[in-house]
């Protein structure tokens, strides 16, 4: 029993659950997919093989990775039907809205791995995801500056196919930097997967009544987007932006110490974290290399880094235990790679995806899996008698 609640073996009433994924020590700052530390993974393996540690339990061998990035890489395409949807958005729609209703369509388009009973469908529908989230993510960006969709290329690695669906246009080639393509696929690492976060614990409920895949893909995207969730790294950098001088932060950190004033240090705290959080750690170094390596000397690191010293020396933020979360750093390296904030959350759903339908699988695959239904403390009027009236 959980307070209140009882414990359904499937799903929890209180919105948590049984997972052997992902492990998260608040206090210590510990994060394990797995049981692989997130340091290690970031920078010892790639985004495809932390994929298929987080679908199968087990990371690939040699010979297992390499037949799943060839499986992920027959899978890029997407049915040309899916690029006529775009031309009912406005130009200027926020790619996170195009996202959300383009992956929701694909059950329209992919019949045959929507039977959730089926082991073999999810896996299956778990590798069209992974290896279609990037394709569509770029006819997002693509579509809002009004150039034209660059389909996917096998003959380049995950983040480098990525980067030049996102950038490379029919008059030029888009010349990869090594450190850009690492840096991508670091990032979408940092972001695969994080236990009960909102938008997983969203794409769980909705698997949890039978949903289409696709459909609950959907459902976490739009949970997703909350600035208060992966909409920070958006707004961080906005609020880096705003702030814009070292000289203006003591402005803000009292503006977020103000609890009469709702504004918030995006990119500090978190709902589990009271210690660093340890993507931020791998992010920030991530940040300098990847601004040493394009040789950019970005005034947005100064403010940011001013802003950390201050903020971890703050007795305030010392006192709510307000650490720098993954956001923080993220936005930077983004920015430095030439990604607009409009696409930095669509950057996280993609990241996330596999972390979702990890998710959404292993529920499934659960015995004895039932519809989520969390309760409440009702705290309405006492049962009344209803007076008609003359109409
Ligand atoms: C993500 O759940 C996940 O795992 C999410 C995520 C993932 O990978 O899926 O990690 C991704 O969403 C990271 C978080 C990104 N969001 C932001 O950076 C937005 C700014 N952060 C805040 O909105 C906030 O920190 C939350 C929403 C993340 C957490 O808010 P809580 O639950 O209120 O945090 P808390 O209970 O630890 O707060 C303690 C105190 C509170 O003040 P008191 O009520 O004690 O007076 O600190 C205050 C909060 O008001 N506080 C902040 C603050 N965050 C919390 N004050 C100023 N600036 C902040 N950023």
């Amino acid at each position: 029993k959980h307070g209140y609640f009882t414990f359904d073996p499937g799903f929890l009433a209180t919105g948590s659950c049984e997972s052997a994924i992902t492990y998260i020590d608040g206090a210590n700052g510990v994060l394990l997919h797995r049981g692989y530390p997130i340091d290690q993974l970031a920078t010892e393996a790639d985004y495809l093989e932390v994929c298929y540690l987080l679908m199968n339990g087990e990371a690939p061998t040699s010979e297992e990775y390499k037949e799943f990035v060839s499986i992920i890489k027959n899978h890029t395409m997407v049915h040309e039907g899916i690029a006529s949807f775009f031309n009912g958005f406005s130009r200027d729609a926020h790619p996170m809205a195009m996202l959300c209703a383009v992956t929701g369509a694909l059950s329209s388009f992919y019949h045959n791995d929507l039977d959730i009973s089926d082991p073999d469908q999810r896996k299956r529908c778990i590798k069209r995801l992974v290896a279609k989230m990037p394709t569509i993510a770029a006819m997002c960006y693509k579509y809002s500056i009004g150039q034209p969709f660059v389909g996917p290329k096998n003959s380049l690695s995950y983040s480098e196919n990525f980067l030049n669906m996102m950038f490379s246009v029919p008059a030029e080639d888009y010349e990869i930097n090594p450190a850009v393509a690492k840096a991508m696929d670091r990032i979408f690492t940092l972001h695969a997967d994080h236990e009960q976060n909102a938008s997983t614990s969203t794409v769980r409920l909705s698997g949890s009544s039978g949903a289409n895949p696709y459909a609950c893909i959907a459902a976490g995207i739009a949970s997703l987007w909350g600035p208060a969730h992966g909409g920070a790294n958006e707004a961080c950098l906005t609020m880096l932006e705003e702030i814009g001088s070292v000289d203006r932060i003591d402005e803000y950190v009292a503006k977020a110490k103000d609890k009469s004033d709702p504004f918030r240090l995006m990119g500090f705290g978190h709902r589990v974290y009271k210690n660093f959080d340890p993507r931020a750690k791998v992010m920030r170094e991530t940040c300098h290399e990847v601004l040493d390596s394009l040789g950019i000397d970005d005034p947005l690191l100064d403010v940011a880094m001013k802003l950390e010293k201050i903020a971890l020396e703050d007795p305030y933020f010392v006192e709510k235990k307000l650490y720098p979360n993954v956001d923080f750093y993220s936005g930077i390296i983004l920015k430095a790679i030439g990604i607009p904030t409009s696409m930095f959350t669509v950057i996280f759903a993609l990241s996330r995806t596999i972390g979702w339908i990890s998710h959404w699988d292993e529920m499934l695959s659960q015995p004895g899996a039932k519809i989520g239904r969390p309760r409440q403390m009702y705290t309405g009027s006492d049962k009344r008698d209803f007076q008609p009236i003359e109409k």
